[in-house]
């Protein structure tokens, strides 16, 4: 989650979260004894209610995972889900206060090692909140890290970031990630399904995205996504829907050099774009869907 650098947003002193203890890497330890009960029993209205809403909107993957990594009854210990991973892709988690800047979290990715928030949302935010915390970057993110094809393009990411820094590649890099990673729809025979961690960490999102006729839903296309401007505060007015993991691996391997070129030249689209030619993929529970 580095669309937002941390240089804005403590220019907005809107940065939440101690960063106080935290090492070179912006790793901290989870301290885990610290969360209250009170805490716990939060995380679980908020697992409880998320649970309910992944059969028939979720990939299989990430339900499968989710089962697998054992947190219903209170925050989790990260080492603990972490051992798991390892074994499973070879990634493992890290705590962080909050936000990282990109090239820290670039470098987290690039080495196979996801940063995960410490903190919780207070009781008032259950539904909704503007900076990522432990049950979206958890929740959210960590169970697509066990399928060995999108745990591979994360690590691609993470070093295509790096190289994105150093192209002024960044600002066309992060709508990839947006599009993907946190907002990211797969059609699957049964349907289109939700892979992306804003969606799944959503109350609201997660059914919108999927049967709501008001956004729009287009074949996933690098070129196409990079170009595509995103809303923050809202519902995605577009979705980009990927065949499998492995299109996501294989369209995004060609170097970007030459696209970050072409593109630093050309228009962006706004966020409720669809183009002559462009099919709008049906959403599910619809007619001839
Ligand atoms: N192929 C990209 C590049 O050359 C790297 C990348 C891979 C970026 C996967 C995002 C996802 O920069
Ligand atoms: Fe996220």
């Amino acid at each position: 989650d580095f669309f937002k650098t941390l240089e804005e947003k403590s220019d907005n002193g809107a940065l939440r979260g101690d960063y106080s203890r935290c090492d070179a890497n912006y790793v901290v330890q989870q301290d885990w004894n610290a969360y209250t009960p009170e805490q716990h029993e939060l995380w679980r209205r908020l697992y409880q209610r998320q649970a309910k809403l992944m059969h028939g909107r979720a990939c299989d993957v990430f339900i499968e995972s989710l089962a697998r990594m054992d947190a219903a009854d209170g925050i989790p210990r990260f080492d603990q889900t972490s051992e798991a991973l390892r074994k499973a892709t070879g990634w493992e988690l890290v705590a962080v206060p909050g936000l990282v800047p990109e090239l820290t979290f670039f470098e987290h990715l690039a080495n196979r090692r996801f940063p995960v928030t410490v903190w919780l949302r207070e009781p008032h935010e259950f539904d909704y909140i503007v900076e990522p915390d432990v049950f979206h970057d958890f929740f959210g993110h960590v169970p697509l890290l066990f399928n060995p094809t999108f745990a591979d393009y994360m690590q691609q990411y993470g070093k295509g970031g790096l190289k994105a820094l150093k192209l002024d590649g960044l600002t066309h890099l992060a709508r990839l990630y947006w599009y993907t990673v946190e907002f990211g729809l797969i059609q699957t025979e049964q349907g289109l399904r939700a892979y992306g961690a804003g969606i799944l960490s959503s109350g609201g999102e997660v059914e919108y995205c999927l049967t709501d006729p008001a956004p729009r839903r287009i074949a996933f296309d690098v070129e196409r996504v990079m170009r595509t401007l995103y809303k923050i505060d809202s519902y995605q007015e577009t979705y980009f829907v990927i065949r499998d993991f492995q299109q996501l691996f294989d369209g995004t391997a060609p170097d970007f050099s030459p696209l970050y070129e072409r593109l630093g030249k050309l228009p962006d689209f706004a966020a409720d774009t669809l183009l002559p030619g462009e099919t709008n993929i049906a959403p599910n529970g619809s007619k001839g869907a």
